[in-house]
C-alpha cells in the first residue's frame, strides 16, 4: 500500500472554538477541508509515531466518511494502532475512557454535540490529548497555526475499510482494531456505582423511569447499561436507535428540545425519574416526577451525596464549576471544607485541575456534569449517579432537591439564549457592556445594587496560563449575579447568553418557578444590556 502526498491550500476558518472545529456539513465537504484539518492536528503533535489513536463519533451524517479519511491519514502519518468504535461510533465520554484505559496518545471525536445533523446540519471534530480530555488552548491554537500554513496532507492510497466487523485489520504498518463502543465504558460505570442496588430499585415494582437517547449516540449505551445490566424495560428507553440525522431532531437535553421526555415526566401518571443525553453523550438532563433539576443544582446535589456511592465514598478532593454556573455547589464545598474552583466556560478548563488531583467533581450549567473518572463531561454517568442516590436514599427526586434547598438555600437560576442573532449587534452589545464596566458599580436597579462588574479572566492554578474576556459579570450586593457572554460553539451569526442567579435562603420562598423567582433580575439584565435594541429580538429563543 502506498502513501500519497496531496497538495492543498489553507482555509482561513479552521480555528477551533469552545469545543473543537464545528461547521456546517457543506463547509466540511469543500475540497480537502476535512483533510487539511486532520493533517493540521497531526502536524501540531510530536512523538506519536507508532502510538495509538482512538477514533469515533456520534454517528451523525459524514461520521463514516470522516472515519475512513482519518484512518487512512493516520496510517500515512505513522500512527501504530487505531482503536475505532464499531460503525465509527463512540460517545465523547467513551473516547475519554478508552484513551485513558489503553494509554493512547490521543483521540479524535467526530461530533457537533447537540447541534442538528444531516446534510444541511452541522459536523465537528475535536482532538483529545493523552489524559483523555479536550486539547487545551495551547494545542488548539497550534492546530490553527498549522492549518494556516498547510501545503500538503498525507493519506494512504487504499479503498474503503470495513468499520463494522469487530476485530483487527492491517493498513500498511498500522493495526486497526474495531472495538465494541460500549463495553469498556460500561465496565467503568459498574465500578463507580452500585449496580446491584440500582437493579433492585428498578425491579422493585415501585419505580419507573424513562431515558431519552434522542436518536443519538447514547442509544446503544443505554441498551447495554440500563436495559441489559440494570433491568430497565425496553419501553422505558426512548429514541434509542442512533440515526444520521438524529431523527430530524435537535439532541440537546433541555426543557425545549427534549420536549417528548419533559411531557412524559409532567403528565398525570408520570414516571419517577427521567433523563436524557445529547448527540455525543456528554450532556445530561435530570427530571423527577413533575420536577426539573437545573444542572447547577444537580452538581450541588451530587457533591453533597457523593459519599453514598461506591466510587466516591471516600469523599471529594474539590469541586470545579464554570463561571456562569450557579453558586449552589460553592455552598456544598464550603460545608464539606473542600476547595471550589471557578473556571471559564468549556470542559477543557477542568483538565488541569483533575489531573493535579485538586478536584473530583466538575459541572457546567449547560447540562454538563462529570468527575475524575474521565476527562470529559459524561451524560450517562450523571444519570447513574442519580439512580444510585435514589436507590440509597429511597426518596423522590423532588424530596431530594427540596431537602437540599432547605439545608443549603436555593440558588434560583436560569439561562436565556438569543440564538443566531446578528453578529455585529451582539458584538456591539458586549463592547458597550465592557466599556461601562467600571461605571456600573454602586448603581441601583429596583431592589438591586451593583457590587462589581468585570470581564472574567482566569489564571489556571496549575500551569499559570491566563484566559481573558470570558464573560461580563455583574454582581449585586445580595449575592445575585448576571453574566453576559457570546457562544463559542454556534455556527450561525452570534448567540448571546444571559445567565441569571439569585440566592434565596428562606425555605418558605424557595418553591417558585425559576422564571418567577428571577423576574426582576431578568428585566434588569435586558435593560442594562439593551438586549432588544442590539439583537432586534423581543424575547430569548431558548430558556433553560
Ligand atoms: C456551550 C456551553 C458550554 C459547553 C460547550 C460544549 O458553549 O455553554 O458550557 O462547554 O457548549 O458543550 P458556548 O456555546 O456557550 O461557547
Ligand atoms: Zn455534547
Amino acid at each position: 500500500m502506498n502513501n500519497i502526498e496531496v497538495k492543498t491550500q489553507p482555509y482561513s476558518d479552521q480555528r477551533p472554538g469552545t469545543s473543537g472545529l464545528r461547521k456546517k456539513v457543506a463547509v466540511f465537504q469543500q475540497e480537502n477541508y476535512l483533510e487539511n484539518f486532520i493533517q493540521s492536528i497531526f502536524d501540531s503533535l510530536e512523538g506519536y509515531q507508532g502510538k495509538t489513536l482512538v477514533v469515533g463519533g456520534d454517528g451523525r451524517y459524514y461520521n463514516r466518511h470522516a472515519v475512513q479519511v482519518i484512518l487512512r491519514m493516520a496510517a500515512a502519518n505513522g500512527f501504530g494502532r487505531i482503536l475505532v468504535g464499531r460503525g465509527g461510533l463512540l460517545s465523547t465520554p467513551a473516547v475519554s475512557c478508552i484513551i485513558r484505559k489503553y494509554q493512547a496518545f490521543g483521540g479524535i471525536v467526530l461530533s457537533a454535540s447537540h447541534n442538528p445533523a444531516g446534510p444541511d446540519g452541522d459536523f465537528g471534530i475535536k482532538y483529545n490529548i493523552g489524559n483523555g480530555g479536550p486539547a487545551p488552548e495551547k494545542i488548539t491554537e497550534a492546530i490553527y497555526r498549522k492549518s494556516q500554513q498547510i501545503q500538503h496532507y498525507r493519506i494512504a492510497d487504499c479503498g474503503e475499510l470495513d468499520l463494522d466487523t469487530p476485530g483487527e485489520q492491517q493498513l500498511g504498518s498500522m493495526h486497526i482494531e474495531i472495538i465494541d463502543p460500549v463495553s469498556d465504558y460500561a465496565e467503568l460505570m459498574q465500578h463507580l456505582f452500585d449496580f446491584d442496588r440500582i437493579h433492585s430499585l428498578i425491579n422493585s415494582g415501585l419505580f419507573s423511569m424513562r431515558f431519552d437517547a434522542m436518536h443519538a449516540v447514547t442509544g446503544p449505551y443505554a441498551v447495554e447499561i440500563l436495559e441489559n445490566r440494570l433491568g430497565v424495560t425496553p419501553d422505558a428507553l426512548m429514541n434509542a436507535e442512533p440515526k444520521e440525522d438524529f431523527g430530524g431532531g435537535h439532541p440537546d437535553p433541555n426543557l425545549v428540545y427534549a420536549k417528548q421526555l419533559v411531557d412524559a415526566l409532567f403528565a398525570a401518571n408520570a414516571p419517577d425519574f427521567g433523563a436524557a443525553s445529547d448527540g455525543d453523550g456528554d450532556r445530561n438532563m435530570i427530571l423527577g416526577h413533575r420536577c426539573f433539576i437545573t444542572p447547577s443544582d444537580s452538581l450541588a446535589v451530587l457533591a453533597a451525596n457523593a459519599h453514598l456511592t461506591p466510587g466516591y465514598h471516600r469523599g471529594l478532593a474539590g469541586i470545579a464549576r464554570s463561571m456562569p454556573t450557579s453558586q449552589a455547589a460553592d455552598r456544598v464545598a464550603e460545608r464539606l471544607g473542600i476547595e471550589l474552583f471557578e473556571t471559564p466556560t468549556g470542559w477543557k478548563f477542568f483538565g488541569n485541575l483533575l489531573d493535579a488531583g485538586k478536584v473530583t467533581l466538575c459541572g457546567e450549567e449547560s447540562f454538563g456534569t462529570g468527575s475524575d473518572h474521565v476527562r470529559e463531561k459524561d451524560g450517562l454517568w450523571a444519570v447513574l449517579f442519580w439512580l444510585n442516590l435514589l436507590a440509597v436514599r429511597k426518596e423522590s427526586v423532588q424530596e431530594i432537591i427540596t431537602a437540599h434547598w432547605r439545608s443549603y438555600g436555593r440558588n434560583y437560576y436560569s439561562r436565556h439564549d438569543y440564538e443566531a442573532v446578528n453578529a455585529d449587534g451582539a458584538g456591539q452589545l458586549m463592547d458597550t457592556l465592557r466599556k461601562a464596566n467600571g461605571s456600573l458599580t454602586g448603581n441601583r436597579y429596583g431592589d438591586y445594587e451593583v457590587a462589581f462588574c468585570d470581564d472574567f479572566s482566569y489564571t489556571d492554578p496549575v500551569d499559570g496560563s491566563v484566559s481573558e474576556h470570558q464573560g461580563i459579570r455583574i454582581g449585586f450586593t445580595d449575592g445575585s449575579r448576571m453574566v453576559f457572554r457570546l457562544s463559542g460553539t454556534g455556527t450561525e451569526g452570534a448567540t448571546l447568553r444571559l445567565y441569571l442567579e439569585r440566592y434565596e435562603p428562606d425555605p418558605e420562598r424557595q418553591l417558585l418557578d425559576a422564571q418567577d423567582g428571577l423576574s426582576e433580575l431578568i428585566r434588569i439584565g435586558e435593560d442594562i444590556a439593551r438586549i432588544r435594541h442590539y439583537t432586534q429580538r423581543e424575547a430569548p429563543s431558548v430558556i433553560t
